[in-house]
C-alpha cells in the first residue's frame, strides 16, 4: 500500500467517525431583538436606578441565564441590525450614516452572506418575524431572499402598531406588512406584540423537529409611536409623564409576548434544546418613553446610553447552576453574534463569506472565558449631522495623528473610549417617574433654557471602567492615550468603504404600488 492509499483510509475512518452522529444535536436558536429598549427599562436594571419598568418574565430568563453586562450595540436601527446579520462594522458595508430610509435605493450589500443563509446551508430551518429595516427596494434585499425560509413582518423602520400604516413625510403613505410571498393586509387591527408572538407560535408549531430551527423575532416593541392596549398601561397610571406611562405598558406587553413564545417552544418539546438570545437594537429614546439612566445620552448618540445594550442568553446548553445568575462582564458587541451563533450551532462559515469584524464569543458566554475582543469601533460617520444641534457644528477641521477630529467617530480600546466631532444630545436623563414634580421636560433644543451642553470639544476621552457614566472628560490628562486611539481610528478609516446614502425616490410611493411599502425596482 502506498502512502496516498493509507491516508485515504485514515481519512475515511475519521470522516465516517464524525458523520456517524456522535455529535450533540444542534440547538434551536431563537434570537429576540427588542426595538429602542433602554438600558434602564429592563426590570433587573430598573430596580437599581429609580425606574418603575417591570419585566418579570425577561428577568426570570436572565436570572437563570447569562446576563451580558459589558455588551454593546449600535446607536440606531439599521446599523445594529446590519451588524447582527452580517458580522461586519458599518465602515465595511457603506451603512455608516443614519438608517435606511423607506424610499432609498439602499440595503445591506448583497455580497454579504447573511447569518440566516449561513445557518440554512448548515441544516437549519430559518424563520423571521418582525422588523427588517435592511432595505427592500429590490426583492433581492428582502429577508425571504436572504436566507429566511419564511417571513412575516414589516420592511421599514416603524409604523402604527395596529393598522401597519406608515407615512414617510406627509406625502408617502402606505401599509407595511409582508410575508415571503409579498404584501399582506390580513393582520389589520391586531397589536403587534401579540401578533408577532402568535406568528412565532405558528412557526414553532409547524416546525419539523428533526431539523434545528433558527427563529429571529424582531419586535416592534418598544419603539414609537406610543401605543398599547390600555390594560397594559393601566398599572403605570401613577406615572405622570404620558409617554413613560404608555411605554411601561409597551414593555409589559413585550415581556408577555416573550413568555408566550417560550410557552410555544415548551409545547412543541423544543425548549430544552433552545438557546434564547435577547438583545436590544440600541439605547432607549428618552423622547419616546425610553430611559438609559444612569448612562449618558440616548438612541442616535455614541454615548453609553446609545450603545450600551441590554442583553442576555438563556438555555439548558449553558449549564447555569440553578438558581444562579451568571453575570458576564466581558466586552461583547452585536457584530459578535454572527460568528458566536455559528459556533454554538457547530456550523462552518460558507465558502466566500465576507471577512468579519465580529469575534466568536461562544466560550466567553459558555465558560466566562476572556473575550477575544479588546476594541470596538463604534463608528466613523463623515456625514453625521447632529439632529438638533446645527448651531454648534465644528467648522474648523483639526487633523491629529492623521485623523480629522471634526468628523463624528467613536472607538473603545480596553477601558478607554474616544469620541471625535459632534456627538449630539449629551445629557443624563433620569426616569420621569423619579421626579417629584409632575412637570417633566426632556429637552432637545439648544436654545431651550433647560438644555445644557457639557465638554463641547472635538476630542473627548473617558475611562469607561472607572467612569461608566462619562462624567469626567480626561483627554488633556492622557494625551498619549488620545493619540493611541486616534491612530486606531486611522487604521480603521483606511479600510472603510465609501458611505452609501442615496436620494429618496418618488417611485417608492406606496400609492403607485397597491397601497403597500414593497420593492419598486425590478
Ligand atoms: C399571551 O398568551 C395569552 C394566552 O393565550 C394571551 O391571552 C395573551 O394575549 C398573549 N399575550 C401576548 C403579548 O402575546
Ligand atoms: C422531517 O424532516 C426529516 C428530515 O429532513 C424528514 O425525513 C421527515 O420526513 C420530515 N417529517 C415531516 C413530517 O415532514
Ligand atoms: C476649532 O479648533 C480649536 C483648536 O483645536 C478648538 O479649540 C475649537 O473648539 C474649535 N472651534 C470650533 C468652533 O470648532
Ligand atoms: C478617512 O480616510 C479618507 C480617505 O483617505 C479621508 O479622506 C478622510 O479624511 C479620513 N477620515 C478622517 C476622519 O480622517
Ligand atoms: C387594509 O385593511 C384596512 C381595514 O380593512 C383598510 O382600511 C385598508 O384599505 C386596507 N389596505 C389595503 C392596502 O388593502
Amino acid at each position: 500500500m502506498d502512502l496516498k492509499c493509507i491516508l485515504l483510509i485514515v481519512g475515511l475512518v475519521v470522516f465516517t467517525g464524525t458523520a456517524s452522529g456522535n455529535k450533540p444535536a444542534k440547538p434551536n436558536i431563537v434570537f429576540i431583538l427588542a426595538d429602542d429598549f433602554g438600558f434602564n427599562d429592563i426590570g433587573y436594571h430598573a430596580v437599581n436606578h429609580n425606574s418603575k419598568m417591570k419585566t418579570p418574565f425577561l428577568d426570570s430568563l436572565a436570572m437563570a441565564g447569562v446576563r451580558l453586562e459589558n455588551y454593546y450595540v449600535q446607536p440606531i436601527c439599521s446599523p445594529s441590525r446590519s451588524q447582527l446579520m452580517s458580522g461586519r462594522y458599518q465602515i465595511h458595508t457603506g451603512l455608516q450614516h443614519y438608517i435606511i430610509e423607506p424610499r432609498q435605493r439602499h440595503g445591506l450589500p448583497l455580497d454579504n452572506i447573511l447569518l440566516p443563509e449561513q445557518l440554512k446551508r448548515c441544516g437549519y430551518n430559518t424563520h423571521m418575524v418582525g422588523k427588517w429595516h435592511l432595505g427592500f427596494f429590490k426583492e433581492e434585499y428582502t429577508p425571504w431572499k436572504r436566507g429566511f425560509d419564511t417571513y412575516f413582518g414589516y420592511l421599514t423602520g416603524g409604523e402604527d402598531y395596529y393598522t401597519r400604516y406608515r407615512c414617510d413625510g406627509a406625502k408617502f403613505c402606505g401599509y407595511d406588512m409582508s410575508t415571503e410571498g409579498g404584501p399582506t393586509n390580513k393582520t389589520y387591527g391586531e397589536y403587534s406584540a401579540h401578533f408577532f408572538a402568535s406568528k412565532a407560535g405558528e412557526v414553532i408549531k409547524s416546525h419539523n423537529t428533526s431539523n434545528p430551527m433558527f427563529l429571529y423575532v424582531a419586535f416592534q416593541s418598544v419603539h414609537s409611536p406610543m401605543q398599547v392596549p390600555e390594560s397594559y398601561s393601566k398599572p403605570f397610571a401613577f406615572i405622570k409623564d404620558k409617554n413613560r406611562q404608555i411605554y411601561g405598558g409597551m414593555v409589559a406587553a413585550m415581556d408577555e409576548a416573550v413568555k408566550n413564545i417560550t410557552e410555544h417552544l415548551q409545547a412543541a418539546g423544543m425548549w430544552d434544546n433552545t438557546l434564547l438570545i435577547f438583545s436590544t437594537d440600541n439605547g432607549g429614546q428618552t423622547l419616546s418613553g425610553g430611559n438609559n439612566w444612569p448612562l449618558r445620552g440616548r438612541k442616535l448618540t455614541l454615548w453609553e446610553g446609545g450603545v450600551k445594550g441590554v442583553g442576555f442568553v438563556h438555555g439548558k446548553i449553558l449549564n447555569v447552576p440553578n438558581p444562579n445568575v451568571i453575570t458576564n462582564n466581558e466586552l461583547i458587541h452585536v457584530s459578535d453574534w454572527f460568528p458566536t451563533i455559528l459556533s454554538a450551532a457547530q456550523c462552518q462559515k460558507a465558502p466566500g463569506t465576507q471577512s468579519l469584524d465580529g469575534y466568536d464569543q461562544w466560550n466567553t458566554i459558555l465558560k466566562n472565558a476572556r473575550s477575544s475582543r479588546s476594541e470596538i469601533l463604534h463608528n466613523i460617520d463623515p456625514l453625521f449631522v447632529p439632529m438638533y444641534y446645527k448651531k454648534t457644528k465644528f467648522t474648523n477641521s483639526t487633523v491629529r495623528m492623521g485623523f480629522d477630529t471634526s468628523v463624528h467617530a467613536g472607538i473603545r480600546v480596553r477601558d478607554w473610549k474616544l469620541l471625535t466631532g459632534e456627538q449630539g444630545m449629551d445629557s443624563w436623563v433620569e426616569p420621569p417617574e423619579s421626579h417629584v414634580s409632575t412637570e417633566y421636560h426632556d429637552v432637545d433644543q439648544l436654545d431651550h433654557p433647560g438644555y445644557q451642553m457639557f465638554n463641547h470639544k472635538p476630542v473627548q476621552l473617558f475611562n469607561i471602567k472607572y467612569d461608566p457614566e462619562e462624567r469626567v472628560e480626561v483627554s488633556d490628562l492622557y494625551p498619549e492615550i488620545v493619540d493611541e486611539l486616534l491612530a486606531r481610528l486611522v487604521v480603521y478609516n483606511k479600510t472603510a468603504v465609501p458611505v452609501v446614502f442615496p436620494p429618496e425616490e418618488e417611485e417608492a410611493d406606496p400609492a403607485r404600488l397597491g397601497g403597500f411599502w414593497q420593492p419598486w425596482v425590478k
